[in-house]
């Protein structure tokens, strides 16, 4: 009997938020825990880094700016080194399709996760606040901070995208005999994956109430702090990431186009910003109880899940040709919004940020259904996204 493919849906990570100091000055949110969504403000303070200078607008073409620091906690050598082999080739050929000013580093593990659900994560080491050309605070992934050569900026921490991969899935690579039905291809899942280390990621997500679907409000990363959950503690505004920056909303009901940055603009009259207030529960029962919460938060979470109302809309360019996000499911913390439209870019050569993988296909199978674009497994609009953020 011939086995069905089956299919694993790709997520990133929603942070939980999380209160550790008492000031915001120089800091940082590291995710120190990428399959458990934690993550800390740490201090990052500010570098003098005047040697930059002298590297300013330099691109170093041709040399693969994407350094893959690997790690395998199996005992299968013949294995890892494959897994390492396909992470280099991932690493080359997204190095080879943009310019790269800084090289990258990727914390990779390859280990047994015991857990059949969940293939992997990638995300960001830290993420830094920078202001924006529209001179809002926007949350950065450090990849991507780095490729603007400051002379001063945050201290980086000494990876820039931690990536882990679950040994209990049958991986299929480049080499292997032809992929059998229950077998993932690990190199374009990878490309996959790095893409969201490098700043394909929203912020928007439901952080009062993670898992809990009668929760149906949606809101950028809630900037809080505070010592602890008890003691009193400042909400600091709800922050988008770079990539929000780039989400429109099509309301077909007024036929108007709404930035996610309006959005997060009207949910920040909440407060305002720098209130006070005495604990976590003080501060979460009094967002739910606002108006900002019933009309806005709510308001997007009904956009989050309607086919065809969220667009990535790239600099100077027209809604009309923005690439769809998935809004098209019930919501589902980091597959909704920080993935393109499965509807929209099956079989076409956008397929790559889908949040859906099928086993028994390569990437070369679905270049080939998706027209064979010349660029591989890259397809048009994500080259598009990505050039737009950095
Ligand atoms: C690679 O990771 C190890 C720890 O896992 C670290 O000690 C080492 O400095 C890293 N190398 C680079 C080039 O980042
Ligand atoms: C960089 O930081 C140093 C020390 O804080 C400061 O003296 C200098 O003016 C800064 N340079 C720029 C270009 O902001
Ligand atoms: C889910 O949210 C609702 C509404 O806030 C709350 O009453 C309920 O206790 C929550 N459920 C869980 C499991 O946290
Ligand atoms: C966002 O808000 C500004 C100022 O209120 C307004 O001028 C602009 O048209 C709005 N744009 C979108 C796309 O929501
Ligand atoms: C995938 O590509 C291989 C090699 O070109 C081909 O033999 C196979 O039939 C393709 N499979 C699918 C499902 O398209």
């Amino acid at each position: 009997m011939k086995s069905l493919p089956s299919f694993i849906f790709l997520y990133v990570i929603m942070l939980n938020f999380s209160l550790t100091v008492t000031s915001l000055n120089q800091r940082c949110i590291d995710i120190i825990d990428a399959i458990e969504r934690k993550s800390d403000l740490v201090l990052c303070p500010i570098i003098d880094d005047p040697k930059r200078k002298d590297n300013l607008g330099e691109y170093l073409t041709g040399a693969n700016m994407i350094l893959i620091n690997f790690t395998c906690e199996i005992s299968d050598t013949a294995l890892c080194d494959k897994i390492k082999s396909a992470f280099e080739t991932a690493g080359s050929t997204i190095s080879a399709a943009f310019n790269f000013r800084a090289q990258i580093i990727i914390d990779a593990r390859f280990k047994n996760l015991n857990n059949k659900n969940v293939l992997g994560s990638t995300v960001p080491t830290r993420l830094m606040f920078l202001d924006s050309e529209d001179d809002v605070t926007r949350l950065y992934p450090q990849a991507l901070v780095k490729q603007f050569q400051f002379t001063n900026h945050s201290q980086y921490a000494d990876s820039d995208i931690t990536s882990i991969f679950n040994s209990a899935f049958n991986y299929w690579f480049e080499g292997d005999p032809p992929i059998k039905q229950n077998q993932y291809d690990f190199y374009t899942i990878a490309v996959h994956e790095i893409f969201h280390g490098l700043g394909f990621y929203s912020l928007w997500g439901n952080y009062f109430g993670f898992n809990n679907k009668t929760i149906d409000a949606l809101t950028p990363y809630p900037l809080l702090s505070g010592m602890s959950s008890s003691d009193p503690l400042y909400f600091n505004g709800f922050v988008e990431s770079i990539f929000d920056k780039f989400l429109m909303i099509y309301d077909s009901t007024t036929s108007s186009i709404i930035s996610s940055t309006n959005i997060t603009s009207e949910l920040n009259t909440f407060g305002p910003p720098g209130t006070k207030f005495s604990s976590l529960t003080d501060f979460s029962d009094k967002f739910k109880a606002s108006s900002q919460w019933e009309t806005v938060a709510k308001y997007f979470y009904r956009m989050a899940t309607m086919a065809e109302s969220m667009k990535f809309v790239p600099r100077g360019v027209d809604f009309i040709s923005g690439t769809f996000l998935e809004t098209s499911i019930p919501f589902f913390p980091g597959s909704s919004i920080c993935h393109v439209s499965n509807a929209d870019y099956s079989g076409t050569s956008d397929f790559l940020m889908r949040y859906v993988v099928e086993s028994g296909v390569t990437g070369t199978n679905l270049t080939a259904r998706g027209g064979s674009y010349s660029g591989g497994v890259i397809g048009p609009h994500l080259r598009e996204i990505m050039s737009s953020l950095g």
